[in-house]
């Protein structure tokens, strides 16, 4: 591949969710963080009425009638693609036939959110070629509707704006009700975050997230009949322990996780500004715990990555990030002490599940970044 062959190289980022998981469709704060790893985007104009997509690591072309976008559900590869160009459109935007060339480095399936990324840098890419500017928030939005309606993933805003709006070196407090965000300067005085995959293959993910999507619905329309509240972020812990008896079996456990988790946020944004990375730690190992126990979404393997990374001595907490059902966990870890921790993790985890994992080296990096060739 020559870069000079096309006019623009646009991308958009994996990311890592540090705390504050399984609350975004419900109302809460949120603390991602984009990654280097990321989704870039060739592009040229071809003057033909269709997108024409290929890969660096795929063999063949797929081609994409601009004037039939919503018509490529099914397809194996390219749904994404289509599904981010239809919504763009649908939303009124012009969009000119155009070679794309997609050059992946976030794994796929690895919950580091290699689909907003595509998404993301797919609209970024249509709307810088057609000569328009664009709010990256906007960009966000649209890829998190092509995700939901295209996909069929109900999925929230967080990693689609993180893919967008991340900036080097800080995490993002987003606020998903009110999208308010603030930027928090990652300094985890003497520790580092290390990604560590579990290789779990991820399966029925969507089917999973989407019923767990559901059960926090029905939490808040049962609690709704009992206190004013929006949604679940809005219910302090305090207030859920008073009225949680009208919940039952796993809803009030869903329920449960979305309030405290909450809470986890709030203190690790404190602890994150006071230095304080013990406390952080602990706060990544009790987020764990109830994704585990209480929102079902870990799994044997993801647990026994986490479980093997607090063994160590270095390691001040662990826990996994994204969705869940595998993928990967973040760890932090004394940075003098890396290396040390990665080997003990990856054997002792090999030994307990079979699976041999892998850790990702990766800075904390841009959102979207349109670079003209
Ligand atoms: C997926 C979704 C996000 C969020 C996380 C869990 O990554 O796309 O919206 O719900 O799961 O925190």
């Amino acid at each position: 591949m020559n870069e000079k062959d096309y006019e623009y190289a646009v991308s958009a980022a994996g990311r890592i969710n540090i705390i504050g998981e399984h609350i975004d469709y419900c109302g809460g704060k949120v603390l991602p963080a984009a990654l280097s790893l990321k989704n870039t985007v060739y592009i040229r104009p071809n003057g033909t009425d269709r997108i024409n997509i290929s890969w660096t690591t795929l063999p063949g072309t797929v081609s994409l009638d601009i004037d039939g976008l919503e018509s490529y559900k099914g397809l194996k590869y390219g749904s994404y693609q289509a599904g981010s160009a239809f919504v763009w459109q649908r939303a009124g935007h012009n969009i000119i036939g155009c070679d794309m060339l997609y050059d992946c480095s976030i794994p796929f399936g690895s919950g580091l959110s290699s689909s907003a990324a595509i998404e993301v840098s797919t609209i970024a890419a249509l709307a810088t070629i057609a000569g328009e500017n664009f709010e990256k928030v906007d960009v966000a939005l649209k890829a998190q509707q092509a995700e939901r309606e295209y996909i069929g993933v109900n999925c929230g805003i967080m990693d689609q704006y993180a893919s967008a709006c991340g900036k080097e070196n800080s995490a993002i407090l987003l606020d998903c009700k009110t999208l308010e965000s603030q930027y928090i300067p990652i300094e985890l005085n003497g520790y580092s975050l290390v990604i560590t995959d579990s290789k779990k293959p991820h399966s029925l993910v969507s089917g999973k997230y989407n019923e767990r999507r559901a059960e926090t619905e029905e939490a808040l329309k049962i609690l709704q009949r009992h206190v004013k509240i929006d949604c679940l972020a809005d219910m302090p812990p305090a207030q859920f322990e008073k009225y949680c008896r009208v919940l039952e079996g796993s809803v009030r456990d869903r329920a449960r996780h979305v309030i405290y988790e909450c809470e986890r946020v709030r203190l690790a944004v404190a602890a994150m500004k006071a230095g304080d990375m013990e406390g952080l730690g602990d706060l990544l190992n009790r987020s764990h715990q109830s994704l585990s126990k209480l929102y079902d979404v870990t799994g044997r393997e993801l647990d026994a990555l986490a479980g093997a990374a607090r063994e160590h001595p270095a390691c001040a907490g662990s826990r996994m990030t994204g969705a869940g059902f595998g993928g990967c966990t973040i760890s932090l870890v004394k940075t003098g002490d890396v290396e040390d921790f990665k080997n003990y993790v990856l054997k002792r985890y090999e030994r307990e599940t079979g699976y041999a994992a892998e850790c990702y080296d990766a800075d904390i990096s841009e959102g979207i970044c349109v670079k003209k060739l």
